[in-house]
């Protein structure tokens, strides 16, 4: 209270002397102009706005002498509320008769202090009532000589994107600061992609309790990256609750926006031990020498005024309080105040009610030369713009040890920087420090929150245990889930680069109930499960409830075909190369280099034509001819199941077939609860059977109580597994994706699982998965059932190879024994050479035979059913039993 009593004597001093200037040389009389100060001393950023203030007015007049004005400052304290700064405002206008007011502190404060400010057309200046709740413009009498906070909005989601951070949470004051940015700072995290799954806002009058209870309910939920747009009193509770409960430890990420960012120098020990590793955005100020030596001023000054202060280094809210003085100073003295020969205003003692204000004669004239004042001031380029100041650059800094370090910029054109003007136009940021001392930048989120785990609800099925299965487990005496799709589910989730812990649920598929695997998809946004795994089809109409993974059911292996084929490829030069030395044929002689080429090229244009001119021996012929048809199936099967991959999207679905079905009145089964229920009912009505399991469908289709059986791609293949004589697949009728793993909408874990579920499905270990549950070894059992037409296995066509392989052996055999024989010690002056060559063209084509008999082993892809039956992964298939070895056209469905 000493320093009010200070003050007062001042402001009595100051606009008690008229005569003020007198003691300057000048001998004109000096004109006194009242300018009113309203802040909240009680706050960080009021003392420091009063130390730049009343600095500011003993530089200027000290740098400029013979100035026939002077400021002669009123300060008020503002305190907090809204009604003390109205009130102060009118004493100031009614007693004072001040022409303009620095201040309010508060953006509240300065959204009613503009009304009057318009009313009494007095500029009200504010440095630090930055909410775009109040807005300025060349008319409005109030002027902010600061940046409005949604200038920073793009920089902070910058920055969240630059993290790739996918959720954050918003905390706010209540007050028309912390309110006044949220809806720009939203539509900027919008705009990136960026959700705001929850937003807290704190009331500055809220107790300690509420606010630790806040930040418990925020510790509950999985995002773990904040964003603080505060006020430091509001602020410094907050973190310090926040240090208290572990929020501040690793794995947590808090951004400030400048609001405190542009405080963290001076505040408590206390304060910056709880913000260690927080990111902040402020706006940038240059370093000047001017600068510099201005800091070393103010910080005594400071200290001396404030004694008990245990950090200080002015803020950008005192370098702008002093350029405003400034900015005042300048334009009072353009505008010849003294002219208007300078008088109090009649004073209407027993009125402060608004209607009764005052009107400045001078306002207008004193606004204009406000706001087109421009000078290059301590805060760098000091112009108004709409009567503010305009944003140019951030800095974003990291709080570590006992300050902050610069980790780099963010320019409106120029996005993220590690230094202002770098060349670079990708965002890039310098290493930061996150709280709890990590290097490594937080993920952004947690799965177990409070120590829960996740909770995977697991179909209880009726039929096809081969996906989801339910086995004691032999020490526990528990039934636990296996099969197909758990086996899948447990290899993913273990592969996350980080640990998430869960329990498998038993949910009981009720059997008969339609589309009860969407009653239990329903359960997850209910709350009562996070995930489902088993085998549920990717619909679209079940993102309703849930989010789904890619699909993990299998798609086509080429990559092994084409190895195998390129090993044969190279088998047959090295026979080639064997035989043809044994015969000195000169092209298979001599360096490395150039054997190796004659080799591959003797090989590979049998792609193009037949090379036979240059061999010398008619066993490499053999060979070669053997190579070439083998060349042709591959070529010819590879161009069949090409064709059919590149036609599938014009495939016509065998809807025609399943349409015969219907206008013959044949029955339909399907499986009882499939999804498939609600699209079949339509076209089949009553024609439609509900079956329960693979047994059942074979025996409605042996009795003929159906025709038909229709169901996806997976389940069709373990039913032939199991069925697979005289039983024939139809199809696709209708596409699908296959089976995905269910999660909670928006699952922060969603993309790692699919990531995880697609490098699953590339790895080896998969055809060890499908092998232990699905039909893959079996298939050779059932070649007219295979449904993946267009699939090119080895399997497949391995007769192919091992025909090609034994004949390219035995002609090299053949040769070693001839060789070893001596038979051919001089083949160069043998005559009979030609006559053989003749000969073997017959010969070889009379080898075609069995090429020919090979082929319908191997020909099933190259079949135009093969190509129809185009495998995706669980496409709707309908089988029929086939024809030709049953009796009559009765169709099954699975
Ligand atoms: C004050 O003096 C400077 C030169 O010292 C001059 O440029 C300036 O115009 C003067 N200002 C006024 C208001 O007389
Ligand atoms: C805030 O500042 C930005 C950039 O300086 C400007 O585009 C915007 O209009 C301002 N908003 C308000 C409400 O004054
Ligand atoms: C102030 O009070 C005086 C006397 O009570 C009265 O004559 C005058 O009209 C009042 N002024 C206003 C503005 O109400």
């Amino acid at each position: 209270m000493e320093r009010r009593t200070l003050f007062v004597l001042f402001s009595i001093l100051l606009a008690g002397t008229p005569t003020l200037g007198q003691r300057d040389d000048s001998s004109e009389a000096l004109v006194s102009v009242n300018v009113g100060v309203i802040l909240d001393m009680g706050t960080l950023v009021g003392k420091m706005c009063w130390t730049s203030i009343s600095m500011a007015v003993d530089d200027f007049y000290a740098a400029n002498r013979n100035f026939t004005t002077r400021l002669v400052l009123h300060l008020r304290d503002g305190e907090a509320s809204v009604i003390s700064a109205g009130s102060a405002a009118l004493g100031l206008l009614h007693k004072e008769g001040v022409l303009a007011i620095f201040g309010p502190q508060k953006s509240a404060q300065a959204r009613f202090l503009s009304d009057i400010a318009d009313k009494a057309r007095v500029p009200s200046i504010s440095f630090t009532a930055t909410s775009p709740l109040i807005t300025s413009s060349a008319r409005s009498y109030f002027v902010r000589m600061a940046i409005n906070d949604s200038a920073q909005v793009d920089a902070v989601a910058s920055i969240v994107r630059y993290y790739a951070w996918r959720e954050v949470v918003i905390i706010h004051e209540d007050t028309d600061y912390g309110n006044g940015v949220i809806p720009y700072l939203i539509d900027a995290l919008q705009a990136n992609s960026i959700r705001v799954p929850h937003r807290t806002v704190i009331p500055p009058s809220a107790t300690d309790d509420q606010i630790k209870e806040e930040l418990l309910n925020l510790k509950m939920i999985q995002t773990r990256v904040f964003i603080v747009h505060m006020s430091l009193p509001v602020g410094t509770r907050v973190f310090s609750k926040a240090k208290a409960i572990g929020m501040t430890t690793k794995g947590f990420a808090w951004i400030v926006t400048d609001g405190i960012a542009n405080l963290v120098d001076s505040v408590d020990h206390e304060v910056i031990s709880a913000m260690q590793g927080f990111v902040g955005v402020k706006p940038y100020v240059p370093r000047t020498a001017e600068l510099e030596a201005f800091i070393r001023r103010w910080k005594r000054k400071y200290r001396n005024e404030n004694p008990e202060a245990e950090r200080i280094d002015p803020s950008i809210f005192s370098l702008w309080a002093y350029d405003s003085v400034r900015a005042l100073a300048l334009a009072v003295e353009k505008v010849e105040v003294k002219r208007f020969s300078f008088e109090k205003p009649r004073i209407f003692g027993n009125s402060t009610d608004l209607d009764a204000l005052i009107v400045s004669k001078m306002g207008p004239t004193i606004l204009k030369a406000v706001i087109e004042t421009s000078f290059t001031g301590l805060s760098g380029e000091f112009r108004l713009v709409n009567g503010q100041l305009q944003s140019s650059a951030y800095q974003i800094v990291n709080v570590v040890g006992n300050g902050q370090k610069g980790i780099g910029f963010w320019t409106p054109k120029r996005g993220l920087s590690p230094q202002l003007g770098s060349p670079t136009n990708k965002d890039e940021l310098g290493a930061v420090v996150w709280p709890g001392d990590s290097t490594s930048v937080p993920r952004g989120w947690e799965i177990t929150t409070g120590g829960r785990r996740l909770r995977v609800a697991v179909p209880v099925k009726h039929s096809f245990f081969e996906f989801v299965r339910f086995d004691e487990d032999p020490v526990t005496k528990e039934n636990v889930p296996t099969g197909y799709s758990i086996e899948i589910f447990d290899k993913v989730m273990k592969s996350l680069p980080y640990y998430v812990p869960f329990d498998y649920f038993h949910y009981a598929i009720r059997n008969g109930v339609s589309a009860s695997y969407d009653l239990l998809l329903q359960q997850v946004p209910a709350g009562d499960y996070d995930d489902v795994a088993g085998d549920v089809t990717i619909l679209a109409r079940r993102f309703q409830y849930v989010d789904f993974t890619l699909p993990y059911t299998e798609s086509g292996v080429y990559m092994i075909l084409w190895l195998c084929s390129l090993c044969f490829f190279v088998f047959t030069g090295f026979i080639l190369w064997g035989i043809e030395r044994m015969h000195n044929n000169e092209h298979f002689m001599g360096p490395p280099l150039q054997v190796i080429s004659n080799v591959l090229y003797f090989t590979f244009s049998t792609f193009v034509f037949a090379h036979k001119q240059e061999l010398k021996s008619s066993l490499s012929k053999t060979v070669i001819i053997v190579w070439l048809f083998a060349v042709l199936i591959l070529t010819s099967t590879y161009t069949a199941s090409l064709a059919s991959i590149l036609t599938t999207a014009n495939l016509k679905p065998a809807f025609n077939d399943v349409g015969e079905l219907v206008r013959s009145g044949k029955f339909v089964g399907y499986s009882r609860g499939s999804f498939q229920m609600d699209l079949l009912k339509p076209t089949f009505g009553s024609k439609l059977i509900p079956l329960s399991g693979p047994d059942k469908y074979a025996s409605a289709l042996t009795k003929g109580t159906v025709n038909a059986v229709l169901h996806e791609l997976p389940y069709v293949k373990l039913f032939l597994k199991k069925y697979c004589k005289g039983y024939t697949i139809i199809g696709p009728t209708q596409k699908t994706l296959g089976f995905g793993f269910a999660f909670r909408k928006n699952s922060p874990l969603l993309s790692d699982v699919s990531k995880a579920v697609v490098t699953l499905m590339q790895s080896p270990l998969m055809d060890d998965i499908e092998k232990r549950w699905m039909l893959t070894n079996d298939t050779s059992q059932c070649p007219q059932a295979d449904a993946g037409g267009s699939h090119i296995t080895l399997h497949r066509l391995r007769g192919l190879f091992v025909f090609t392989g034994i004949i390219s052996s035995m002609a090299l055999l053949v040769a070693c024994i001839e060789n070893l024989l001596g038979g051919y010690q001089n083949p160069r002056v043998r005559p009979p050479e030609p006559t053989l060559e003749e000969e073997d063209e017959p010969l070889a084509d009379d080898e075609q035979p069995p090429v020919d008999v090979g082929l319908p082993e191997i020909g099933g892809p190259g079949r135009d059913s093969g190509a129809k039956l185009e495998d995706s992964g669980g496409r709707g298939l309908s089988m029929t039993e086939n024809s030709a070895t049953s009796q009559g056209h009765r169709e099954v469905t699975v």
